[in-house]
């Protein structure tokens, strides 16, 4: 929740003229706050960008005031959506059944959800971090089918490395991408664990993000605080280059 519309065009433009050279922007997607999603998906589509919502309902259409459906957002051209994003459970309730409810909702939509994942410090301090990811992607992705699966993307966000400047560190973000991959391989199989992107988000900037990226289980990033700023975006970008 940042920036007004204006500032957002602006801030897009700088970022769409300062990648324009990139062989990879099909590997960029934007998040922007869902009024700015037209206009600048009617920019974006000039310069081969996607865009995608940061939330979706859980329901597919009726009285559901002020929320905003998969079908809603696919209608307007646009593919992706992120879910249980960790300030959409920690500041408005969405538990594992919610969860579990939009990702169905955006796959029959065919939106492919980027879904969220991760511990708090307490539970990291305490040693729990497995049992709490593998606790929320078996409650809310793992009744999906074999080719619904495939189609999501896991960002691993610690919510003790979100917004705080505290990054997890690239062993530590490794090895929690490799335990999910391996608890995906074991219920789907390890052809669809491979083929599975797997982004870390926290604290991810243009100082860290080539080491962390560098890691063998992590296929990107998911970037808040430093997408905000363009130059330090558009280096971020520029490391899918290398
Ligand atoms: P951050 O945010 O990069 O500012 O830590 C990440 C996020 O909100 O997903």
């Amino acid at each position: 929740m940042n920036m007004n519309f204006n500032d957002a065009k602006a801030h897009y433009r700088t970022i769409l003229g300062g990648a324009q050279n990139s062989d990879r922007l099909d590997k960029v997607l934007i998040f922007p706050p869902y009024p700015y999603l037209l206009p600048l998906h009617e920019i974006a589509q000039t310069e081969f960008v996607q865009l995608g919502s940061q939330n979706v309902a859980s329901e597919a259409s009726g009285a559901y005031t002020g929320e905003v459906s998969s079908s809603m957002i696919k209608s307007l051209g646009i593919n992706y959506t992120l879910i249980g994003h960790s300030e959409r459970r920690a500041f408005f309730g969405e538990d594992a059944e919610v969860l579990k409810k939009k990702a169905d909702m955006a796959l029959e939509n065919e939106l492919t959800p980027i879904f969220c994942c991760g511990e708090s410090l307490d539970q990291r301090n305490s040693n729990q971090q497995e049992e709490i990811i593998g606790n929320q992607l078996n409650e809310s992705l793992f009744h999906l089918q074999e080719s619904q699966m495939k189609q999501i993307i896991i960002a691993y966000e610690p919510v003790w490395a979100i917004g705080t400047g505290e990054t997890a560190s690239s062993q530590q973000a490794e090895d929690m991408h490799a335990f999910i991959r391996n608890l995906i391989s074991e219920r789907y199989g390890n052809g669809i664990a491979e083929s599975m992107s797997i982004l870390y988000g926290g604290s991810c900037n243009a100082a860290n993000a080539k080491e962390l990226f560098g890691m063998e289980n992590v296929d990107g990033g998911l970037i808040g605080g430093a997408s905000l700023k363009a130059d330090e975006f558009l280096q971020m970008i520029a490391l899918l280059d290398e």
